[in-house]
């Protein structure tokens, strides 16, 4: 043993020790910041009122009837209305394929489509700022990854994107092994529309958020996905589904929707944060499925779910309309299509990948760090036990 010097004593981290103390904050709260602005953006209206939803300026109704969901994403991305844009899928790198391989076959859609995003972010350099490029690449590639996942976990093997198919078609096409005739690609493409932008919604701000810091892309998407994974937000439309089977025939339709009241339920694809008018989407899709030449068996039983579901709300709430959303017409679309309802969710995240996205390019090209304050309601500073 050799003689240690004897150890200086250690400095008070604190000379003094502050007070914490916390007044009281009179700021304005809201919870789940309703009817705060936090962000400004060129890129959705929703008008909650007047059931109203524009891109970049274009009623939805006008971009689902004469546009493409390429065109669209394009607009979100650029500001200019190109008819003629194209999106092709994209090719799955290796990593993303080995770790799609190797995910449990239980898992949600959604969860290995967050997966392989976060994966696809590791084989890219996306540098900052986030641009169209990256846009671009990032929504070609998901359907493509989809896509594997699901022919993954069924025990077939993954199928290369065919470059002469636009997108919706070729996601379809990496599905299923068939390429989709064209009424079918039609009806998904305008899903897709309909689904790219929508304000400031959770995911949106989620990527928002995540922007803000300076992240990429990528961890960016990741984000938002696991938002809009929640059944508050994207996970409604397979619910749907379920609850119209639950009510089995027309008949039984609003004894129903009044006993699924009367236990507390939320009647799936029903109400909105902002739109007290019918959801302007709900409007596009409706058509869409009403042209499509297979829809769901169950579409007429929606329908009078619907009536019996608005009719109850309206007795129940009169002050607060509640009304269909984008969900009720979306689960009746994306089974025509051919979805199974396990990746309905994931289909919606795809379409949104064009405007989350579009909002973190326009995040990052103003960008200020995201830091909200919350009002302490906790306790008082005190000593640790003894
Ligand atoms: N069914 C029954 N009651 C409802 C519904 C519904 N679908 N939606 C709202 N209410 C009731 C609430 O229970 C609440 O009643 P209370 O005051 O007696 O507690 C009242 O209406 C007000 O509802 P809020 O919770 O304030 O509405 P909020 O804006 O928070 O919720 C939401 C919006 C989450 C979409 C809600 O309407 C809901 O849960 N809908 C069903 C799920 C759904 O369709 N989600 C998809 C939304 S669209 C999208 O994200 C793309």
């Amino acid at each position: 043993m050799t003689d240690q010097p004897a150890q200086p004593a250690l400095p008070a981290v604190h000379p003094t020790v502050p007070r914490c103390a916390h007044t009281v904050d009179d700021r304005p709260y809201s919870t789940g910041l309703e009817g705060v602005i936090a962000a400004e953006t060129e890129l959705g209206l929703v008008d909650g009122a007047n059931g109203c939803l524009l891109y970049r300026g274009y009623r939805i109704g006008d971009l689902v009837a004469h546009g493409t969901f390429a065109a669209v994403a394009n607009l979100l991305w650029t500001g200019t209305w190109e008819p003629n844009a194209r999106l092709t899928a994209g090719v799955v790198p290796p990593a993303v394929m080995a770790t799609l391989r190797a995910l449990p076959r239980t898992v949600k859609p959604m969860d290995a489509l967050r997966t392989a995003v976060s994966v696809w972010g590791t084989t890219q350099v996306l540098d900052w700022p986030p641009s169209e490029v990256q846009a671009r690449a990032l929504t070609e590639f998901s359907p493509s990854a989809l896509a594997a996942f699901v022919r993954l976990r069924d025990d077939r093997d993954p199928i290369d994107p065919d470059p002469k198919l636009d997108l919706v078609s070729g996601f379809l096409y990496q599905l299923t092994g068939e390429r989709p005739d064209q009424a079918t690609a039609r009806a998904l493409d305008a899903y897709f529309i309909v689904g790219a932008e929508h304000g400031l919604n959770a995911s949106t701000f989620a990527a928002r958020v995540i922007t803000s810091t300076k992240s990429d892309m990528a961890s960016a998407v990741v984000g938002a996905i696991g938002a809009l994974k929640g059944p508050l937000h994207g996970g409604a439309p397979s619910e749907v589904v379920e609850q119209i089977h639950k009510v089995g025939s027309p008949e039984r339709a609003e004894q129903w929707v009044r006993d699924a009241l009367a236990r507390g339920e939320r009647l799936m694809g029903f109400g909105h944060r902002v739109y007290r008018a019918y959801d302007p989407r709900a409007t596009a899709l409706r058509k869409v499925v009403e042209a499509m030449p297979t829809r769901p068996n169950w579409l007429e039983l929606a329908i009078e779910v619907e009536d019996a579901a608005l009719k109850v709300l309206e007795e129940k709430y009169p002050d607060r309309p509640l009304k269909t959303n984008v969900e009720f017409y979306a689960a009746a679309v994306l089974q025509g299509v051919g979805l199974t309802p396990d990746l309905f969710p994931a289909a919606f995240a795809l379409a949104r990948h064009a405007g989350w996205t579009a909002h973190i390019i326009e995040q990052a090209s103003a960008n200020r760090l995201i830091r909200p304050d919350a009002r302490y309601i906790g306790a008082e500073a005190r000593d640790l036990p003894a």
